[in-house]
Order: structure tokens, then sequence, then C-alpha cells
């Protein structure tokens, strides 16, 4: 036998992604497929079934084809729903619960044999679940229960287990661990995940899907659009690399975008639509609305630039995609992204947007950015986000607002790396708040507006948490910025986590 990927179904969770990632990370090949896609399957090494927002009870619930799941004879375990559908293929039931249980749990062991072999006998998990399982057949043995002694982990054969928590996140501590048990202990037949592989099958990719039409693609000089444009370039096919000037990009921005790209050796048309985008935001200050205004001016730019261009590329990620699902999609809402504003899904709907990036985290496209030869200062950029400034300056945007969160942004940039705390940080900058207060300047009373600065860490954007600074590098960047930047008179540090805040302030 060859050996495989790992394929996991996904049954909805906002983690089943994770899932793939930490798969990938423990060094395997992992895709993620839709439930129906189980039919479909060409000889996977392993299949794990992800958790998921549905009761199994509910009508329509999402459902496994259990002979189908079997027929492949090959290692599977259920994660949350994924257990509860298993459990009832196996003789078991399961119970509708009427209250969520959400947050850490205890995880007490009571079988080392595979699964939690070398795992503490107590340990923290991450539980993300309403129903359980309850009725057990009599050959399904329970190998782990929470600190109530409810069954929390069970096994129905040498080749099937179900797990109640979600090992794929970091809050269930020992959770890679009992992920690479699965894998290895199982005796699964797994293919190995190689970076240089994964960008060959990657170019082949896009020159499949590509073909001869001519690509648009915007940069921005952020991580993401640039691993972008150099797949596209490296993979050869017709691409127009496009930067729009926002009007609301970092200070220099434009010229530091256009060195980077010199240095890649791929060619750049740069475009000022500044007045265009300040103009239509003039009094606009709801976020939504802001974002969907920025989103719909970008596409109608590229297009005022390339009329008869087949296909835009965008650099979108997975928590991109996962955090604008649209509505009817399982995953919910949260904000709508610039790049999945109604236009893009029109183009979508139409078969025009190409987003190779789509199934990867930010770690993931640095990596492939680095075996694509692009140089580590432009990969270790922080992360920018499409609408720019915009999602950093709460209220109305204008010219000279811009120009006050720009001023400070350096300062605060230029502070983080002079101390070395810039790559020690996720993404860092400086935020214009829609108020004023008030201070003294020389002897005058002064009433002026507030700067929040803002530096996290964070692993894919989708939780983060605040930097501790050093006083001394906090102290200076508000001492630069309230010396220099006119109109501010008031500095904050922003200390909240994501959630329940999001990193930026729009
Ligand atoms: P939030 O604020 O949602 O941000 O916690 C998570 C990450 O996404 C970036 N971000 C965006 N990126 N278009 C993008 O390309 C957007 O509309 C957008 N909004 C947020 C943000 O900078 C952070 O890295």
């Amino acid at each position: 036998m060859t050996a495989q990927e790992v394929a996991v179904l996904d049954y909805g969770s906002q983690y089943s992604q994770l899932i793939v990632r930490r798969v990938r990370e423990l060094g395997f090949v992992s895709h993620l497929y839709p439930p129906a896609e189980l039919a479909n399957l060409k000889d996977p090494g392993a299949i794990i079934l992800s958790g998921g927002p549905r009761s199994t009870s509910e009508k329509d619930a999402p459902d496994v084809d259990y002979d189908k799941l079997m027929s492949f004879g090959v290692p599977v375990l259920g994660v949350c729903y994924g257990m509860q559908l298993l459990n009832i293929k196996h003789g078991g039931t399961v119970k509708p619960g009427v209250t969520r249980e959400y947050g850490p749990a205890k995880l007490v062991v009571t079988d080392h044999e595979d699964l939690f072999k070398g795992i503490s006998h107590e340990s923290q998990v991450w539980m993300s679940h309403s129903d359980t399982c309850a009725n057990l057949a009599s050959t399904t043995k329970v190998i782990a229960t929470n600190e109530d002694a409810i069954p929390v982990a069970l096994k129905w054969s040498e080749r099937c287990w179900g797990i109640q928590f979600h090992p794929e996140v970091t809050h269930s501590h020992e959770g890679t661990a009992i992920l690479k048990n699965f894998l290895i202990n199982s005796g699964a037949k797994l293919a190995k995940f190689d970076i240089e592989a994964f960008k060959a099958q990657m170019l082949d990719r896009i020159k499949a899907e590509v073909g001869n039409r001519e690509v648009i693609c915007g940069v921005s000089g952020g991580v993401d659009s640039t691993v972008l444009a150099v797949l596209l370039a490296k993979a050869g096919v017709k691409v127009r690399c496009i930067f729009i000037d926002t009007g609301m990009m970092r200070l220099n921005e434009a010229a530091e975008v256009k060195e980077l790209f010199g240095k890649v050796g791929v060619p750049i048309e740069q475009i000022d639509a500044s007045a265009t985008f300040l103009g239509a935001l003039k009094g606009v200050t709801d976020p939504e609305q802001k974002r969907r205004i920025i989103g719909t001016l970008f596409v109608e730019e590229f297009w005022k630039v390339a009329d008869n261009v087949e296909l835009l590329a965008q650099g979108t990620l997975y928590p991109d995609v996962i955090e604008s699902a649209t509505s009817g999609s399982i995953a919910s809402k949260i904000k709508t992204h610039h790049n999945r504003v109604d236009k893009i899904m029109e183009l979508k709907e139409q078969g025009k947007v190409l987003e190779p990036l789509a199934e990867l985290f930010k770690d993931e496209v640095r990596a492939l950015g680095a075996s694509l030869g692009i140089p580590h200062q432009a990969l270790w950029r922080h992360p920018f986000p499409g609408p720019g400034l915009a999602v950093r300056i709460p209220g109305e945007i204008t010219a000279e607002r811009v120009a006050t969160t720009q001023h400070a942004d350096a300062i605060f940039i230029a502070e983080l790396r002079r101390s070395g705390w810039y790559e020690r940080t996720w993404q860092a900058y400086a935020a214009l708040l829609p108020v004023k207060t008030v201070g003294v300047k020389g002897d005058e009373r002064s009433y002026e507006q507030a700067i929040s600065l803002r530096a996290v860490i964070s692993e894919d954007a989708m939780t983060a948490d605040w930097v501790e600074l050093p006083y001394s590098v906090l102290r200076n960047a508000s001492n630069k910025i309230l010396n220099s930047v006119k109109g501010v008179n008031r500095v904050l540090y922003d200390i909240s986590t994501k959630p329940p805040a999001s990193i930026e302030w729009e």
C-alpha cells in the first residue's frame, strides 16, 4: 500500500482547517473535504471527521456514509460532532444537550494503550459542544472521561476512535500529541508533507486553472499578495500585478513596494487612486460600509486598468475565508473582509477569481514564500489589512486624519525595529481614535486627538494576545509621537486580547 493523505471531513466547525494544519505540522499531507466528498476519496491513509455546530438529532443533520467510510480499511477519528455521528453508527445514542459546554475541561485518561499513549493521566482539553454520547454499544470502550466520569473518548474498534474535545486548538494542551498518536500508533500509512512538493503541486494547479487567460493580481507589499504574485510569475502564466494606492497605505508604502518587487524581479504597475477612495469615503463612519466601499472601488480600479482581464487573483488566506463565510454556510459571518464583498462574490460565481492560498495559514504562506526565494524582510513584514488604515481610523476618514495616523504609525514601527521588537510581534500599528481630549502644550490648554498603539502576537490571526512591550519602548514611541505628530496630545496602549476584541479597530 502506498503512503496516502489524511482526509479531514468538514462538518462545519470553525476549527476544521486547523485539524488539517496540525496534521501538516506533524509532517503529513492533509486536505479538507465536504462530507459528501467521502464517496470520491481515492485511497486516503486516515480519515478525521471534524466537529460541527449542528445536532445529530436535527432533521437533515449532516451524515456519514458509514459503509463507505469503513470500506477504506484505514484509521478513523471522530472529533466532537464526528464522534457523536460515529457513536450512533456503532450502535450508541446521542443525548441532545440543553446548554453548551464551552471552554477548558479536564481530560482524565483511563486507557493509555494507543490514542493516549504517553499522554498525562490528567490534562486540559477544549470543549465546545452541547450534545453528548449517551448509551454506548457493549463493544464500545471508554478510554477517557471528564472529571465527572462522563465518557469523552471512545474506542469502537482497533481502527476507530472518537473524542469529544478539540485536539487541534492550542487550549487542548496535549492535543497535538493525541493527533500524532492517532496518525502514528494507528498503523496508518501516510504521505509526508514537504513544502517543495507542495509548491510544485501548487504551480501545476495554477497553470492548469489559468490556462491561457490573463490574470490580474492586486499587490500591496504584504506577505500574502507578494507570495501570490511571485507564485503566479513562477507558474509562467500571463500576469499583470497592480498596486492601487488607496491613500490609506502606510507612510512611504508605494515607494517601498516598488523597491521590493524590483528585488524579486516581478514588474508592477502603480496607480494612485487616493483621491477617488477618499472622496467615496467622505462622511462615512460605519465600519462595514467603509469596507464595502473600499472593496468595490478596488475591483473597479482594477477593471479600469485591465478591462478585458479574465481572472482576478487574490491572496485570500484561510482565516479570511472562515471569518467572512456568507450566510447559509455553516460557519457564521463575523465581518466582511474586503476581498469578500458582493462584487467579488459575483465574480467568483462566474469563475473569475483565483485564490490559490485559500487553504493556507500565514506561517505556511511564509514557508512557501521562502521556498520561492522571497527576501526574509518582505516575508516578515507585518500583515496589513486590505482596507488599509481605514480600519484603524474609526469615524470619518479624511486626508488629514490619514496623515496623522501614518506619521504616528511610522514612529511606532521605527521604534519596534530599533528595539528588536518588530519581528517578535505579529502585527503592530497606531490607530487614531475619534475623540479629542484635553491636555497642556507649552503653557496652553490643548484639545487634541488620541493615538492608540496596538502590538499583538498571534499564530494565525484567529486569536491574538497583546504584547508585553518593555515600558522603555512604549515610552520612546509615546514621547516621539507626542513631540512630533501634529494634533495629538495623548497616546494609549491597547491591552485587549482577540477574542473578544479583534486585531483591527474596525
Ligand atoms: P481582525 O481585525 O479581524 O484581523 O482580528 C485579523 C487579521 O486580518 C487582517 N484583516 C484583513 N485583511 N482584508 C485583509 O486582507 C481585510 O478586510 C482585513 N481585515 C482584517 C488584520 O490586519 C489581521 O491581520
